[in-house]
């Protein structure tokens, strides 16, 4: 019946989205709706491998609810829960640690990664966190999962366990694609703009987030880092500006042509302004939307209960499928 191909992703509540993650991730959410069967997680999960703070972490997980139904994510087109609401995701995911080569987990730059920032704490779950994510993905039998340059490790492992695991069994779970979006901005630090923005950036200066006022985010973009040729185009090398207009399309929805033919001749105070600007436009209503949802907890319960229910059943069907495969005695 329905034709639509299925996507699945999950993002982490680790306070609040920066300006980065919507315009490289969540606007493409938004915009994949209509073409697919989207689900949707907060993978608070995933989050417990690195330690929380329990009133925090609870808050941050029902912010980022919030922000995501802000930001445009649909409850009446897609699924959005909590990924401990649905114990599937737990389940399937120590099955599928036994289908996971500790060399294949070892490899994970991420890991590596992890391991060296959180070097008090290199838990068992920070490594097998790709068979969480694999079983997150292979639960629903999706098809689709955009993913950004960080995860795409994962993904290529999930698709090998799935693999594996079929080989053994049969065709059992659906081998997912990479979706790799049409357009989706990389949103460098305003600060330092060869690198990625984020929010654990040491200077504040150089991430917006999405609840950021209007005057911080202008002042945020007139110190923005350019150069010193004051002249705005998309050029090798002109990495500040180049960001600023990739951000400057992202938030008007100009190209990048439109943008350099807009500021010629004009100076990068004027260009810095009209960004900051832009972006203040296109957060305000979603600051707006995020204030009162977070007013109305019983609307976002609504929203997430029902959401991991219809989850919930799609999962069960897959574990079903996996239980008889692997030969557990049935109930
Ligand atoms: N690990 C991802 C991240 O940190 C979040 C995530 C969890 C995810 N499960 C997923 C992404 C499944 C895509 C698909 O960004």
């Amino acid at each position: 019946m329905d034709e639509k191909k299925r996507i699945f992703s999950a993002i982490q509540p680790t306070g609040m989205m920066t300006l980065g993650n919507y315009a490289g991730a969540i606007q493409n959410w938004v915009k994949m709706q209509d073409e697919y069967e989207c689900i949707y997680a907060v993978a608070d999960l995933h989050a417990i491998t690195v330690r929380q703070v329990p009133a925090d972490f609870r808050k941050n997980a029902m912010q980022l609810m919030a922000i995501l139904l802000a930001c445009g994510i649909d409850p009446d087109k897609s699924l959005l829960f909590f990924q401990s609401h649905v114990h599937q995701h737990a389940e399937l995911a120590w099955i599928l640690n036994c289908y996971t080569q500790m060399g294949e987990l070892s490899r994970m730059t991420q890991f590596k990664d992890k391991s060296a920032k959180h070097a008090n704490n290199i838990n068992a779950g920070l490594f097998t966190y790709p068979a969480l994510m694999a079983a997150d993905i292979l639960l629903y039998q999706a098809d689709l999962v955009p993913v950004g340059e960080d995860q795409k490790q994962h993904l290529e492992l999930c698709r090998d366990i799935a693999g594996r695991f079929n080989g053994i069994y049969g065709d059992v779970l659906k081998v997912p694609e990479p979706y790799i979006p049409k357009v989706g901005a990389r949103i460098m630090s305003l600060q330092n703009p060869t690198s990625k923005m984020s929010k654990s950036d040491t200077n504040v200066n150089g991430y917006i987030l999405l609840t950021d006022e209007t005057d911080t985010i202008i002042r945020k973009f007139k110190r923005a880092v350019t150069d010193s040729d004051a002249k705005v185009e998309f050029k090798e090398g002109k990495d500040g500006i180049n960001n600023l207009i990739s951000i400057y399309v992202a938030a008007t929805g100009k190209t990048v042509e439109e943008t350099v033919k807009e500021f010629d001749g004009k100076g990068y105070g004027d260009f810095k302004l009209a960004v900051g600007e832009a972006v203040a436009d296109m957060l305000a209503p979603v600051t707006k939307k995020y204030n009162d949802l977070l007013a109305n907890k019983d609307y976002l319960m609504q929203v997430y209960t029902k959401s991991a229910e219809i989850a919930e059943k799609i999962a069960m069907r897959t574990m079903r499928k996996v239980y008889k495969k692997i030969g557990f005695t049935e109930k």
